[in-house]
């Protein structure tokens, strides 16, 4: 009955689109269990990239099962376009499956993003306006849409109808005069749940059915520790949680269901939009990571801010998640610096110093780093396939993680391509790990 819990352990986009499809090789299904089209997973296959907002980062492999849970607010448009675009590519998506439970973005609920990031100016979120945080307050609120509810022209039109004046009165401070129409927006739903209707399903049981037969179940997280609601940045967050607990609630099964939990995180950091940064670089390293690191938004391009690992915020993910393996991505970008830091603890204002991450506001927007230094290295390392074919110096750096937060190190990524990665004999003896050798044996 494995299920591993696959999440960002920073601000998002640690790489886990890549860390997913790797492992989803071994397994019976792969669910996303939160968030929605803000998410932008990449998976590098032969030179060919994928960007998945959506659908789960296992679809590559013909027919797998990858379920859309219901814990994932869907934008029926993006999803439907990203099948075709799939299929446009020739990928088998018959595996696909959506919860009946899920809900839905509606097009006030975009209206409502972007006015409300504008209304705050310079105190901006910098969501990735899909109508995110609106959707998840309709849902809390009681007058959200479920993706069953578009199977069902009537019960459809009463629910839009429901939620539609609350929606306009939230509108009417923004001056927006939007054409928010009953009829034509139920024409279009419906429209929607019929191309949607081949993959609607009961998704808490057929994830069930593949744990009952002990088969192996990914969890994808979308965003990261940081971003989440409750445990984040707040309010520089989105609106679910990213943390490994949603994924039980998010996928509709127990957490006795878990087994393993694997913290995706970057070599260094990034954060997209605003919010407190600790360990920002602001300099010409900081750009220099950027541009070697392809630090642009997979959703919006917008450009990732870039900072030194923060060992601080990592062991705080590390805790929340109770995580129980570490997946380092893009070492290969840090090859060649002059300078490697980390962040070991935060200095705040008149000397304090915090070893732990600060759960208060003020503290955390004027914290900056406190650094180690460790020991550059100069070569290319995306050709190494195995611990020994790296560097000492880059052995070490991982080493100081994987001991400061009390985590093994599973898995390094060198470079973006599936190939690209190194297991390591803590990796190897993960469940995931084992059934890799079983699989090849
Ligand atoms: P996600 O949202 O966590 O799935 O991550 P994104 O796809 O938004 O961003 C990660 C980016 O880094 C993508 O462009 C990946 O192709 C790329 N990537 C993933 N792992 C590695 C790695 O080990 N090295 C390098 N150089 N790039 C990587
Ligand atoms: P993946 O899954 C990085 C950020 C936005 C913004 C905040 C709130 O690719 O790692 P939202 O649109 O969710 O209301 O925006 O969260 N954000 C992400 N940053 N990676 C993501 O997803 C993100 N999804 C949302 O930039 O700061
Ligand atoms: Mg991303």
């Amino acid at each position: 009955m494995p299920g591993i819990v696959i999440v960002g352990a920073q601000w998002g986009d640690e790489g886990k689109g890549k860390i997913v499809d790797l492992l989803a090789e071994r397994a019976d299904a792969v669910v996303r269990f939160q968030g929605g089209n803000n998410a932008g997973h990449t998976i590098v296959r032969e030179g060919v990239e994928w960007k998945f907002h959506l659908i789960p980062s296992g679809i590559l492999y013909a027919g797998k099962r990858c379920i859309i849970g219901n814990g994932v607010v869907i934008d029926p448009k993006v999803l439907i376009g990203e099948i075709h675009a799939l299929r446009a590519r020739r990928v088998d998506v018959s595996g696909l499956k959506v919860s009946a439970n899920a809900h839905v973005i509606m097009p006030y609920h975009l209206l409502l993003d972007q006015a409300g990031e504008a209304r705050l100016g310079k105190l901006q979120i910098g969501t990735t306006r899909r109508g995110i945080g609106p959707a998840y307050s309709d849902k809390a609120a009681r007058l959200g849409i479920r993706i069953q509810d578009l199977l069902d022209e009537k019960i459809l039109k009463k629910k839009i109808t429901a939620a539609l004046e609350p929606n306009r009165l939230a509108l009417r401070p923004y001056a927006l005069d939007p054409s928010l129409d009953l009829h034509a927006m139920t024409e279009q739903y419906v429209s929607y749940g019929r191309q949607l209707s081949e993959y609607i399903a009961d998704t808490s049981r057929l994830v069930w059915d593949s744990l009952e037969q002990d088969r192996l179940v990914l969890f994808e997280g979308a965003q990261g520790a940081m971003l989440d609601i409750d445990h984040g940045t707040y309010p520089f967050v989105t609106s679910s949680n990213p943390i490994a607990g949603a994924a039980c609630v998010g996928a509709g099964v127990g957490p006795r269901d878990i087994d393993e939990i694997w913290g995706v995180c970057k070599a260094y950091a990034t954060r997209v939009g605003a919010g407190p940064f600790p360990t920002e670089l602001t300099d010409e390293v900081g750009e220099r990571i950027r541009e070697t690191g392809g630090e642009y938004g997979t959703t919006t391009g917008r450009p990732r801010r870039t900072g030194w690992l923060d060992l601080v915020a990592l062991r705080y993910a590390a805790r929340l998640n109770t995580l129980s393996a570490l997946a380092i991505t893009k070492l290969d970008v840090l090859t060649g610096l002059d300078q490697l830091m980390v962040c070991t603890r935060y200095l705040g204002a008149e000397g304090a110093v915090f070893e732990d991450f600060p759960y208060h506001q003020s503290v955390l927007h004027h914290a900056t780093g406190e650094y180690t230094e460790l020991e550059p290295w100069s070569e290319e390392i995306g050709e190494c396939r195995s611990e020994e074919d790296l560097p000492q110096a880059a052995r070490d750096y991982l080493s100081y993680i994987a001991d400061f937060i009390g985590v093994p190190v599973a898995l390094i990524g060198v470079g973006p391509g599936r190939e690209q990665t190194i297991w390591t004999p803590a990796g190897a003896d993960t469940l995931v790990g084992r059934a890799a050798s079983l699989a090849s044996s």
